[in-house]
């Protein structure tokens, strides 16, 4: 009854109509009803013989508004009416969701029945909360992967990026996180991705166990640029609601770059000109609304703190190119970065993530002193092995040349096997710590 009576609130009483003046592309063009409207409205073509074609308000031209649709626009003709929907789109998600596949308008897609929407409705595009009201980065996230909790210690409410190139492992520590993190919920978006890879995601990596705290959110590659954008607004609406659930929420979102893509093409065809890369100016107005949302929560009106949203986005750097201007972007509006790199994986380490490319921001202030000295130790290794590396391969470096060089060689073996961590492993991040001290104590007593 109370879910009827919320559904019937919601019913907007002003039906506000429009007709189709034109199609053009991917754009429609509707006059009429334009004092209602705004950008991000919400509208529905009528079709004749099918049924009614969703679509979102991108822009205006004159005395046109320019409307993009959620699908193909066969069957809309000139002269149709446009019926506005709703000023912007919500969600309503309730705990019931966890578990559950949803496409970008939050519709079940996993063949589980249908999914009862909650009472509160979450705005697809909320704003971050204000920078002053917002709480600060909180106390530590377990990660349960080794090469991050040491060497990018993670805290509550971070946000990072993961750089890497397609095939270097992204889905494979995302579900790694997923499974293992020590959070309530895990939100999971998966944005322009190949059919066949999410399903491999869903089945096989993230698996049965890693599902049942989760929501996926999912948008493939072949669906029209306004669903995969709206698919990323949607995983944040619904880590949103989790955390006003008092609930620890992980967010993770694959990937940040085709969540930009989507926008550049919604951008483009609303007329925006192209700027680097052919991205469209609102791509990099659109990119920190969206990675704001995540982090600390907003400090509510009675003085108690919301729960914070501690969120990866990946980034695809395909050719190595860390500077293309996405990359640039999110690496300046996030609290660090993950970087993974295609050398390492081809020589067999997974996760295979860069640890002396890789930063945290909130680092060193969530280590303590002895952690902060066993990563320094651990750094200095790595960095002096890394930096002989082409030498000590060749044969060219002799040993008591270096006594630093000498130690690094000794080490790196058992370094390596640290960072190096199977899917389905699992290390409390207070162990990982013990395990390097172990390590790097052992080369010690050897020397
Ligand atoms: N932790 C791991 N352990 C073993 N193999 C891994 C691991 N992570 C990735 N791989 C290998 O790398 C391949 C690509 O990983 P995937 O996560 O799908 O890459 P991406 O999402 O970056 O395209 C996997 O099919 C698997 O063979
Ligand atoms: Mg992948």
């Amino acid at each position: 009854m109370r879910n009827l009576v919320a559904a019937v609130e919601a019913i907007d009483p002003l039906v506000v109509t429009g007709k189709v003046a034109g199609v053009s592309g991917l754009l429609i063009e509707s006059r009429g009803g334009l004092s209602r409207l705004a950008v991000g409205a919400r509208a529905e073509i009528e079709r004749r013989g099918q049924a009614p074609l969703p679509a979102e308000v991108v822009g205006f031209r004159e005395a046109k508004a320019l409307l993009m649709p959620f699908g193909p626009v066969e069957g809309v003709a000139p002269g149709a009416d446009i019926k506005i929907i709703s000023a912007a789109a919500s969600v309503r998600p309730t705990t019931a969701w966890l578990g559950r596949i949803i496409d970008s308008f939050g519709e079940p897609i996993d063949g589980a029945g249908p999914l009862t929407p909650g009472l509160v409705p979450y705005p697809l595009r909320a704003p971050p909360p204000p920078a002053h009201s917002r709480g600060r980065v909180g106390d530590r996230l377990d990660l349960g992967v080794r090469a991050m909790d040491v060497f990018t210690t993670t805290s509550r409410g971070q946000r990072l990026g993961i750089f890497a190139g397609s095939g270097v492992g992204k889905s494979v520590l995302l579900s790694m996180l997923a499974r293992q993190a020590t959070c309530d919920v895990v939100v999971v978006g998966l944005i322009g991705e190949r059919g066949r890879e999410v399903r491999e995601f869903i089945e096989e990596t993230l698996g049965e166990e890693g599902l049942k705290r989760a929501v996926v959110v999912v948008a493939t590659s072949d669906e029209p640029a306004l669903k995969r954008r709206q698919a990323a607004y949607m995983t944040m609406a619904v880590a949103e609601f989790f955390r006003d659930q008092g609930m620890e929420v992980l967010c993770l979102m694959d990937s940040v770059t085709r969540f930009a893509m989507a926008q550049r093409e919604i951008g483009l065809a609303a007329g925006e000109p192209p700027t680097t890369k052919g991205y469209t100016p609102t791509v990099f107005t659109e990119l920190p609304k969206l990675l704001e949302r995540a982090g600390p929560g907003p400090i509510r009106p009675d003085g108690t703190e919301a729960g914070p949203i501690t969120a990866l986005f990946t980034v695809l750097v395909d050719g190595g190119d860390h500077d293309e201007p996405i990359a640039d972007a999110v690496r300046g509006i996030l609290d660090g970065h993950i970087v993974m790199d295609r050398k390492i994986a081809e020589r067999g380490r997974f996760p295979a993530i860069d640890v002396l490319k890789s930063v945290s921001r909130t680092m060193p202030g969530n280590q303590s002193p002895p952690e902060r000295e066993l990563n320094r130790r651990a750094r200095q290794c790595l960095s002096a092995y890394s930096n002989m590396e082409e030498l000590i391969r060749i044969g060219a470096y002799r040993t008591g040349a270096d006594p630093i060089v000498d130690r690094a060689i000794a080490l790196n073996p058992a370094l390596e096997g640290f960072l190096t961590q199977d899917k389905d492993d699992v290390t409390r991040l207070n162990d990982s710590f013990d395990r390097l001290e172990t390590i790097l104590n052992q080369g010690m007593v050897d020397q």
